[in-house]
């Protein structure tokens, strides 16, 4: 099956409204023209409403970087779905491992975040991945499993194969120690084959993104590879030039 190449830039916490109209005015003229790709950038709250309008009619889609599970309540400082829905947003990064490890997100929230976001319309982005403790210590399948089974575990059985999945190793993160091509494909291998475990139709449709010192020069190797179907970018996907790049190097 052949499944359409997803890059997505996650911005993380930078850059201001100001900024990030900079970054879209550089961007949008080098990406006009890419076809057989989808493209989204994954961006701080205060920004979703002028990236929203200012990339409408374009290609590139809007994600958020986090939302609660419940539709509304009392969480004072949270987002839900529907609010992001209601502003026109494509969709939302969940469970990256910032969150994880820096701010408490759990499994058991990421089983609620994942169809509470498709619920509303939004598309959706599970992170997962292990730290280098982990994979020196065999632990890496069973952490990917865990997380994996845990995030697609309340998703409606027609409704998996919308849900992209990012594997990123974290000791790969922001350290510009990518990982190697083998290592790459084996750990997207293992995450088609968890999915293949709930519903095997749902892991050919699936895609499964790389992230992890993703940079212009590394994009079309890592993407030629059989089970990586797209790249979650984060210090490269800061330049409009850098990010096209990634762009284009995934499309061929
Ligand atoms: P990086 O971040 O590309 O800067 O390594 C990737 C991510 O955290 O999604």
């Amino acid at each position: 099956m052949s499944r359409t190449p997803f890059v997505a830039g996650n911005w993380k916490m930078f850059k201001t409204v100001g900024d990030a109209e900079m970054f879209i005015s550089g961007l949008l003229p080098l990406v006009s023209s890419t076809e057989g790709i989808e493209v989204a950038i994954c961006v701080p709250f205060t920004t979703l409403g002028a990236m929203v309008d200012s990339t409408r009619g374009s290609r590139v889609q809007v994600f958020a970087q986090n939302m609660h599970q419940e539709a509304e309540g009392a969480f004072t400082g949270e987002v839900s779905a529907p609010m992001l829905s209601d502003l026109d947003v494509h969709g939302v990064v969940l469970g990256h491992s910032e969150r994880r490890e820096l701010f408490g997100e759990t499994d058991a929230a990421l089983a609620e975040k994942v169809p509470a976001a498709l619920e509303a319309g939004l598309r959706v982005i599970l992170c997962c991945g292990e730290t280098e403790a982990e994979r020196d210590a065999g632990e890496m399948e069973t952490k990917l499993r865990r997380q994996v089974e845990a995030g697609l575990s309340q998703v409606p059985a027609g409704r998996l194969a919308d849900v992209v999945i990012a594997y990123e190793p974290i000791w790969a993160i922001g350290t510009g120690k990518v990982a190697t091509p083998e290592q790459a494909q084996e750990a997207c291998a293992f995450v088609r084959g968890v999915v293949a475990g709930i519903d095997p139709a749902a892991a050919e449709a699936v895609r499964i993104q790389y992230g992890g010192s993703v940079k212009p020069e590394n994009t079309a190797e890592l993407l030629a590879l059989p089970d990586i179907d797209g790249a979650l970018v984060g210090g490269a996907s800061l330049d409009p030039a850098s990010f096209a790049a990634i762009v284009e190097a995934g499309r061929s």
